[in-house]
């Protein structure tokens, strides 16, 4: 039995990985030359280098995330890199005007807008849930109701150009692994809202897509931090993930997945065999080294 999973699981994810990027052949890197993005949560990991990607590409730029200091070198980066143009709005997204604020920067800079990358996230620990429904309402707020806000204020740009909102997941929004309740409960939230908006959209036959994108374990400081002692996975490029998200958005997909194989494996084995996959979390977790918080 172990052995036929082990040869069974990654010929099944090879099989997923290629029937979910054989469409990726028709990008072309010039889809975005000129196209009018923002990318919220910038400032480092994915974010920082969906812009770096997209200033290469020679997209208008406009970027945001709390720390000032590092958006300001991310926006010269990205300037140094080619992009048509790059500024940033900095403030956190528990605050309620901040998603007026950058979509009216975007309207009064460009006159409109063409893809909306929704991708902070607030922070949140790796460990046992304490009980805090403080943090879990704080937390929904950042995650979860600001992307919401910010796809409302966009859509009448986004219709006006036909545009894209991509927003970015975790494999932790389609199965509950342990230690991640808050941020996961906040992904599960993002998959039930855009998914519903997306048919409702198609319904009234307005041409917005909507990318949802499915991330495993990736190599970016923060989530290193938080999960290494735990997770003995070793975790994908931040560099191609990103280029990944910005193709997926780019192509209209339904859904991007990345590490393509993992992830594609994970929710095949959930579908089948819900507890048993449960188990194989919980067996190849470091849990000894959790602190309880
Ligand atoms: N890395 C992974 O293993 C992994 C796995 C699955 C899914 N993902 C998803 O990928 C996305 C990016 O993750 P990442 O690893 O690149 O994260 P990261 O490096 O920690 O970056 C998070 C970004 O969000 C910003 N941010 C944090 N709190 C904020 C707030 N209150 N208001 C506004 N912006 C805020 C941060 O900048 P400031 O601190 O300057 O505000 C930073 O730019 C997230 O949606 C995450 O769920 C990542």
């Amino acid at each position: 039995m172990g052995l036929l999973l082990k040869a069974f699981i990654p010929l099944l994810g090879a099989a997923l990985a290629f029937y979910f990027y054989s469409a990726s052949e028709n990008f072309n890197e010039e889809m975005l030359r000129g196209k009018r993005v923002i990318v919220t949560g910038a400032s480092s990991g994915i974010g920082e280098q969906m812009a770096y990607h997209l200033a290469r590409m020679e997209a208008h730029l406009l970027l945001t995330a709390r720390t000032e200091a590092k958006l300001q070198k991310v926006v010269k980066r990205c300037l140094e890199l080619g992009a048509a143009s790059a500024r940033y709005v900095s403030g956190s997204m528990d605050s309620p005007t901040l998603p007026q604020e950058l979509l009216r920067e975007a309207e009064n800079t460009w006159g409109g807008l063409d893809m909306l990358i929704l991708n902070h996230i607030g922070q949140s620990g790796f460990t046992y849930f304490n009980g805090d429904v403080e943090h879990v309402r704080k937390l929904m707020e950042i995650n979860f109701v600001s992307y919401v806000a910010l796809a409302t204020a966009a859509l009448p740009m986004l219709k006006e150009s036909e545009g894209s909102i991509v927003v970015v997941s975790s494999i932790a929004g389609r199965i509950g692994g342990p230690f991640t309740a808050p941020y996961s409960a906040t992904k599960f939230a993002l998959d039930g809202f855009f998914s519903s908006l997306r048919q409702e959209l198609i319904i009234d036959k307005v041409n917005v897509s909507i990318t949802l994108c499915i991330l495993g374990y990736i190599d970016t400081e923060s989530a290193v931090r938080a999960v290494s002692h735990v997770v003995p996975d070793a975790p994908a490029p931040k560099e191609e993930c990103a280029l990944e998200i910005i193709r997926g958005g780019a192509l209209r997909q339904r859904e991007v997945r990345y590490p393509p194989r993992a992830v594609g494996s994970m929710l095949l084995i959930r579908s089948l065999a819900p507890e048993f996959l449960d188990s194989i979390i919980r067996s190849s977790y470091h849990v000894e080294n959790v602190r309880r918080t």
